[in-house]
């Protein structure tokens, strides 16, 4: 019978103090729980049956970082998630956006690289794609490089095809991609105006003069502190009157930095920076 693997509060501290100090990666913030059972899969993963076996593998440095944060980050995304975001954008901000003469936008957490993807078509459709630049950062350096590549399994473009219909997507969405043996490789075009870099929001520099910041889903890993230390940055980064759009269950409603937002649409988690 499989002995039934387990980890104390002490060994997940101890996880965290020895990712810290001999990969330089901090999962300080990330809520308990999931780290906790990330951990566990990684120690399984590495057929290891107690913490004291995978503390040496850790110890000898025995799995890469990228590695560690490739099975500890969650990179779950889809394209046009959560699809009333998109839909608004193209309503009610895309207008905002075409006064510019250049559309600074940073999708920072940008996983695989669907989101980005998802409002490059619809900038396209909106004649807006050539005088935007999105800047996509993510602390993973795999994600970003799956990203780059545009490729996508074809079993998830009924449900895609549906969401970009109903962000209000004028074409169908097969005109932007090649199917070939059960993959789909998006259009060389939507990409040529992304930025990919690794950067890590907790303790990452700022970016300058953004229209658009999205950065959804990943506040969830983040200690509040953390996530108030990010949105300073966001802040920072947007110029004035630019938009910040955070995730479906996340907020910015708790920090102080709020009263440097309004708040455009609550139920979307969108805001705009007063000036
Ligand atoms: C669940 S995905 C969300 C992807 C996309 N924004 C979406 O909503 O579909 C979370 C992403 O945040 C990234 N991430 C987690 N902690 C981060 C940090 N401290 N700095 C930058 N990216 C981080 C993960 O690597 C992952 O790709």
């Amino acid at each position: 019978m499989e002995a039934l693997l387990e980890i104390t509060e002490t060994e997940l501290a101890d996880f965290i103090q020895i990712t810290n100090n001999l990969y330089g990666l901090d999962f300080s913030g990330y809520a308990q729980e999931s780290l906790r059972r990330r951990v566990l899969r990684l120690m399984k993963l590495n057929t290891c049956d107690s913490f004291t076996s995978f503390k040496y593998v850790l110890a000898n440095h025995g799995v890469s970082d990228d590695y560690l944060l490739n099975e500890i980050t969650v990179n779950t995304t889809e394209m046009f998630r959560d699809f009333e975001v998109f839909k608004f954008l193209k309503e009610e901000v895309f207008s905002i956006l075409e006064t510019y003469p250049r559309i600074n936008i940073w999708h920072a957490g940008c996983s695989t690289g669907e989101e980005p993807l998802s409002l490059a078509i619809l900038l396209k459709e909106q004649g807006l794609l050539k005088r935007s630049v999105q800047y996509c950062t993510d602390i993973n350096s795999e994600a970003l490089s799956k990203a780059k590549k545009g490729i996508y399994e074809l079993k998830e473009i009924k449900e895609y095809s549906k969401n970009y219909l109903r962000s209000g997507g004028e074409f169908s969405l097969s005109d932007y991609y090649v199917a070939h043996y059960g993959k789909i490789k998006m259009n060389k075009e939507l990409g040529q105006n992304m930025l990919f870099s690794k950067h890590n929001l907790v303790n990452g520099t700022s970016f300058n003069q953004m229209q658009v910041i999205m950065c959804r889903n990943v506040f969830i890993y983040l200690t509040s502190e953390q996530q108030n230390r990010v949105l300073r940055l966001f802040v920072d980064s947007l110029a004035p009157r630019g938009f910040l759009i955070l995730g479906a269950k996340e907020s910015a409603v708790f920090s102080p930095i709020l009263n440097e937002l309004e708040i455009i649409n609550g139920k979307l988690k969108i805001y705009r920076k007063k000036r």
